[in-house]
């Protein structure tokens, strides 16, 4: 059993007391689950959904319900802005994992859209039964009729008492609205609504609790299983080694049992051994050729080896990281930090901050550097705003230099490593600032000759602080590129030229 009880920010539950979302239960619960990236950076859609290769009834339905959204928020954004105008549409998807055990698994999905309609945020979690063949939703959490019809009557009273929302009568709840049901650590159901669901004006979702109390007897076997892998979430072992189908989970052998991925723990050690780190010799990018290689919204299962071709080009880069990433893979943040990168802050979902309040950028922001603390010991330097969406509210909270770039090597659109080599390539200047992505593994597979091929132009690899020390590098200042030295005069004096 993981002890949540001591939930910290490493070890985020879904919900606090106060029924309020704060994340995801630690992946590792479900060994082979990877979190799946998929990104338009010009449309804005950034979804992350799960796939769990030893469980295709997940990794279908997860794909299914991102590809339905991202097609929906296409055809909604049909307008034609014309050549040169920027529409600024997003997508916003990302799965959460709130129940886990040898039974029963819990993703939540929650989506912020904004389009030529409106704004709107909604959520679903869909629940996996390891005896069924496909996901459930929360019907199935549900035994009888009569069950579900009572479940329906105790949200109906919860939302008629709720102080926020005025209704005259016990709501009809539509069957539909009730697609996002999860349970805290005491065993409460929390009802999620979407936006214009119950309050047209509401700018999150609403959500209501029905108490453990009611619930009694209301839930089947399985929404019984799903609310202990909520309440106990346990690491999940192989489905072929359970026989039982039963209710009562197989115990968990403490040998088994895997530890949170923590910097301690991978056998890297913590933060940058100052005797053994060989500091680089400082260098003057107002003098010198100097490009600023960096890489967004990683760390990724790619990432690893991307380290090893910098290290061996001998290449400090700069890695934007964001919140989850940083808390799922940490060693790799360790490794960055030792071997001379640098790492910054992408935040936590890959919102555009320039459509949010002033608490939710603070909040974007602060989630991340404390997964980046817990890691490195120590915040990002510098701040990469998603889609390089910023203004003067979410510069002043960032706190640090923001940072866009110059160089788009376009490489989450065309995917193809010969591309991203020649526009980064040709198109770096000096002064540069590249962006990239490591979570492309087309892209981690074209850094070796970038490297190579900047290199025999007389580019030399910086982070974007040294990039930037000698020209000055201000908190709440944004910088796309860095100092652009003086061409070496084109012929020597006395030199005759001809026409
Ligand atoms: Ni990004």
């Amino acid at each position: 059993m993981v002890p949540l009880a001591t939930a910290n920010d490493n070890m985020n539950v879904p919900y606090d007391s106060a029924g309020q979302s704060t994340g995801s239960l630690p992946l590792f619960l479900v060994p082979d689950l990877e979190a799946v990236i998929l990104t338009d950076e010009h449309s804005r859609i950034f979804t992350r959904h799960f796939e769990v290769p030893s469980i295709p009834a997940i990794t279908r339905a997860q794909k299914e319900l991102v590809h339905e959204q991202v097609e929906a928020f296409r055809a909604a954004n049909v307008t034609d802005v014309g050549p040169g105008k920027i529409q600024f549409t997003e997508l916003n998807m990302r799965s959460e994992l709130t129940a886990a055990s040898t039974g029963a698994i819990g993703i939540r999905v929650a989506t912020y859209e904004s389009t030529d309609f409106g704004r709107s945020t909604r959520s679903l979690t869909q629940w996996y039964d390891h005896n069924g063949s496909d996901v459930r939703g929360t019907r199935d959490l549900f035994g009888s009729h009569e069950d579900w019809a009572q479940f329906k009557e105790f949200v109906a009273q919860a939302a008629t008492t709720d102080p926020r929302i005025f209704v005259g009568e016990l709501l009809d709840l539509d069957d539909s609205w009730l697609d996002s049901v999860n349970f805290d650590l005491q065993g409460n159901a929390l009802v999620e609504f979407d936006d214009g669901q119950i309050d047209a004006t509401a700018e999150e979702p609403i959500i209501f609790k029905v108490s453990a109390r009611n619930l009694a007897g209301l839930l089947s076997d399985f929404g019984t299983l799903a609310r202990a892998a909520s309440t106990s979430p346990s690491p999940r072992i192989q489905l072929g080694m359970l026989q039982d189908a039963g209710s009562r989970l197989p115990p968990v052998s403490t040998n088994t049992e895997p530890t949170l991925p923590t910097a301690a723990g991978s056998g890297v050690k913590l933060g940058p051994a100052p005797d053994e780190a060989s500091p680089r010799n400082p260098v003057d990018c107002t003098v010198a050729k100097c490009v600023a290689l960096t890489f967004d919204d990683g760390p990724g299962p790619k990432t690893d080896k991307l380290l090893d071709t910098l290290k061996d080009g001998n290449a400090p880069s700069t890695f934007f990281v964001t919140g989850p990433n940083a808390q799922l893979r940490p060693e790799l943040l360790v490794r960055m930090a030792a071997e001379g990168h640098e790492v910054g802050n992408h935040t936590w979902n890959h919102r555009s901050l320039a459509s949010m309040s002033s608490a939710q950028i603070r909040r974007e922001i602060e989630r991340t550097n404390a997964a980046i603390t817990a890691a490195i010991e120590q915040p990002a330097t510098l701040l990469r705003p998603p889609y390089g969406s910023h203004d003067s509210t979410s510069d002043r909270l960032a706190s640090t230099p923001v940072i866009l770039w110059d160089v788009d090597t376009l490489d989450w659109k065309y995917r193809d490593t010969e591309k991203v080599i020649n526009t980064a390539v040709s198109q770096t200047s000096p002064g540069s600032i590249v962006l990239m992505h490591d979570i492309q593994s087309s892209t981690v597979a074209a850094v070796p000759r970038i490297l190579s091929g900047l290199r025999a132009k007389g580019y030399t690899f910086v982070t974007v602080s040294e990039l930037l020390a000698q020209s000055g590098l201000e908190a709440g200042a944004s910088y796309s590129h860095g100092p652009r030295p003086p061409k070496p005069s084109p012929a020597p004096r006395g030199e005759v030229r001809y026409p």
